[in-house]
């Protein structure tokens, strides 16, 4: 997602907009800049600060318009940032959103002669209003638009016509601030509230035509619709979280989304495959490749390690997944005919980088996990798959890890469906996918039972997490967001090895949560608990709905839905990271920025 302001009144509008951009940093910082009529468009690679400094004196003009960029299409270049313009550079537009159809309009604008610079659909959008452009914006906007197929929060401003924004919404959020010096556009109301409380929210199809002291709204088919403002109620900080009390609880219940977005465009559930664009260059030498080494660190380390569970269970390609801290160091004998493919939400881990960069340096091909677009390791990969989840703000990863699990079920897909799987269970995983955004909705509609076992569990100082097979590593993923988060000391263990010596710390101060659905190893997992009950420690299960015989043994059971077992890793991983907010919270710590660390672990 991007931030997008514009504003027409009668102050000076440059630092009206830096400041409405600074609010609305939290939905991307890649990249951002500024466009004032009878001004050439500003533009800054990075944070709104880079921006700022490029803005000594503030420009003469009051009214503009201007972006933050979270990157999709196109690393975030100064080229690629927006304010987009068209061919005179005299009409420009910012624009959150996806043109699906943009290479095709691209294609029909070059035709006319019409150059590019960027890679970026906006810019196209840009040029194709500028082409419709005969002096009436409005109409310009919606003759354009007419031939988009996509989703757009749009502002375009021109030279020749400074007092006056026409914006668009459809899919992208927009809302207009009606303040007493001028009037406002914005992604969300968080940038109007310095200004004013209140704000119009356009629907998806409306339009919008705004002055300093007007503003009309009308559908696509251009009749009027006669909206009045609403009051904000919410300060700035809570319309950030979209009324979520932290980024932390805001970014687990993205989760459905996080997975449609990961998947838009990617699975074929007729011919029960998947589609990896990013990894089609590669193709043939990932399909015949004797092993694959994954590496990474934290959490990333983890949804490695569920990636190898299910790589070797579904596509039979033998996997080994590597500390990101431990690779780049040791010595490594790679099969010649092997890949390295480094996970990272951020895209810039120092350990990471510099394992990956180990592994090009054995001229062993590099492949790439990565949410963070054009960042240092996808940009040093050879080849790779964007999570597209979107900014995440909290330091505990939770929404970019359900996207890298999902990730790995659409390789295992495309990987499997080359190496022997039938098509029939493809479609079976295929739908299964589709379908898991809608059970997690159904799931996350109530999570109270949760909070209510997190509140009896917040004042041990210990805890033991097991799990077996694919959800050894949410053993382990589920140790370490409660360790990053509530400071509490927390281990993980493969259920089987509890024997081979950590039982002995187990006694009623040190709990154990064991993740038990009903799967092949149940009846061991079960084991596992009357051994751990014997030593009188107590139990929170995480088992499936409707196991009555897990509550016979469990002190505390967490239900989740039975789904895949390629997908349950990503079902279970839910409560694991809802159990250590709230016990976070119930300790009053400060669960987006716990201390001691960083949301990008950039140095050595
Ligand atoms: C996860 O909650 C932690 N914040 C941390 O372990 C993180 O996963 C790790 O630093 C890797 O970061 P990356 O995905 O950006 O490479």
């Amino acid at each position: 997602m991007c931030g997008i302001f514009g504003y027409v009144g009668s102050r000076t509008a440059s630092p009206i907009l830096l400041e409405g951009l600074r609010t609305l940093e939290y939905r991307g910082y890649d990249s951002a800049g500024i466009f004032i009529p009878g001004n050439a468009p500003i533009k800054a690679v990075g944070p709104i600060d880079n921006l700022a400094k490029k803005i000594e004196s503030p420009l003469s003009g009051t009214s503009g318009i201007a972006h933050t960029r979270w990157a999709t299409h196109g690393a975030p270049t100064e080229v690629n940032a927006h304010p987009h313009t068209d061919m005179s550079g005299s009409l420009a537009i910012v624009h959150n959103g996806i043109i699906e159809n943009f290479r095709q309009l691209k294609e029909g604008l070059k035709a006319q002669g019409i150059s590019f610079e960027s890679e970026t659909d906006s810019e196209v959008l840009a040029k194709l209003i500028g082409t419709l452009y005969k002096g009436d914006l409005l109409e310009a906007v919606r003759s354009a638009l007419a031939m988009v197929r996509g989703t757009y929060g749009l502002v375009v401003i021109a030279n020749n016509q400074p007092g006056t924004i026409v914006t668009a919404r459809m899919g992208s959020p927009i809302v207009l601030g009606l303040a007493s010096d001028g009037n406002l556009v914005s992604s969300d109301p968080s940038a109007l509230l310095a200004h004013t409380k209140d704000v119009i929210y356009l629907e998806d199809g409306e339009y919008a035509v705004v002055t300093k002291d007007f503003y009309q709204i009308m559908t696509l088919k251009g009749q009027k619709r006669d909206k009045k403002p609403e009051t904000v109620e919410w300060d700035v900080e809570e319309v950030q979280k979209q009324g979520y009390e932290h980024f932390m609880l805001k970014e687990i219940f993205e989760a459905p989304e996080v997975i449609k977005n990961t998947i838009r465009g990617r699975l074929l559930v007729d011919k029960g495959r998947a589609k990896l664009g990013g990894l089609e260059p590669v193709l043939d030498q990932l399909t015949s490749l004797n092993r694959l080494v994954i590496v990474g660190c934290g959490s990333a380390y983890y949804a490695g390690e569920v990636g190898r569970y299910i790589l070797e269970e579904y596509a039979g390609l033998p996997v080994d997944v590597e500390l990101g801290s431990e690779y780049r160091y040791k010595r490594n004998l790679p099969d010649k005919n092997s890949a390295v493919l480094a996970v990272t939400q951020s895209g810039e881990t120092a350990d990471t980088l510099a394992s990956l960069r180990s592994a090009k340096e054995q001229n062993l091909l590099t492949l790439g996990i990565v949410n963070a677009v054009g960042s240092t390791i996808a940009r040093e990969t050879d080849a790779g798959v964007y999570n597209h989840a979107g900014p995440e703000v909290a330091v505990a990863s939770t929404k970019a890890f359900i996207s890298q699990l999902t990730v790995f079920v659409l390789l295992t897909l495309l990987i499997g469906r080359e190496k022997g799987m039938t098509q029939e269970e493809g479609e079976e995983i295929a739908a299964g996918l589709e379908k898991l955004p809608e059970i997690l909705e159904k799931y996350l509609k109530d999570t109270k039972a949760i909070e209510v076992v997190a509140k009896k569990y917040a004042n041990y100082r210990d805890a033991m997490f097991i799990g077996r097979k694919f959800h050894t590593p949410i053993a382990y993923e589920g140790s370490l967001k409660l360790k990053e988060v509530t400071y509490i000391h927390a281990e993980a263990y493969a259920g089987g090895e509890l024997k081979h010596g950590s039982i002995a710390m187990l006694d009623e101060n040190f709990p154990l949560v064991a993740i038990v659905p009903k799967d092949d190893v149940y009846e061991k997992m079960i084991s596992n608990i009357e051994e751990v009950r014997a030593r009188k420690a107590p139990v929170l299960a995480i088992g499936t709905e409707g196991d009555a015989d897990l509550e016979k043994v469990a002190d505390d059971v967490l239900h989740i839905p039975k789904v895949h077992p390629i997908l349950q890793p990503v079902v279970t991983t839910v409560p694991m990271q809802l159990l250590a907010y709230y016990i976070g919270i119930e300790k009053g710590l400060n669960v987006d920025r716990p201390r001691n660390l960083a949301k990008s672990v950039t140095v050595e």
